[in-house]
């Protein structure tokens, strides 16, 4: 049993497009819990932070833009291979070469505007979940 937390996204495009919901839908009937949730608009400044590893890419600047351009949830998830559950559940970065079924396919539309994030290994789970939510948050 490998209990763990992860961060998830569900960003501005698909609060634009209202595939938010089914989004949840789809974390909810996978099994994985919702320990917590925001709805928020980040600042660029924020997003810059929260992608700082991505500074210096030539796709860094949209992307701040981007995920400034409307509020987004963020959301802990938590379960079983919580981390690689989720990322299964988002399919590939780009929904061209997304699986069918995930959710980027499904609701993705291109490189940038995927629909949804989730963090990539144990310690950026850490990182990223503590960089939005505090002890108080979780009910
Ligand atoms: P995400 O999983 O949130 O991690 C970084 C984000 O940068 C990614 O999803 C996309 O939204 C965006 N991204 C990654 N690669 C590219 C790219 N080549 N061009 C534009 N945006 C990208």
């Amino acid at each position: 049993m490998n209990q763990i937390q992860t961060l998830a996204i569900i960003k501005p495009d698909a609060i634009r497009n209202k595939t938010a919901g089914k989004i949840l839908s789809i974390i909810e009937d996978s099994g994985l819990t919702i320990e917590a949730v925001k709805m928020m608009r980040l600042t660029k400044e924020l997003a810059g932070a929260f992608y700082a590893v991505h500074r210096g890419k030539p796709f860094y600047e949209e992307l701040l833009d981007f995920m400034s351009s409307g509020p987004c949830f963020v959301l802990t998830l938590s379960g079983e291979n919580a981390i690689t559950r989720w990322r299964e559940l988002m399919g590939a970065t780009n929904p061209a070469t997304a699986a069918e079924g995930t959710i980027r396919k499904l609701y993705g539309t291109n490189i940038q505007f995927n629909a949804c994030h989730g963090s990539d290994a144990p310690e950026t789970a850490r990182q990223e979940v503590s960089f939005f939510f505090s002890g108080t948050d979780f009910l």
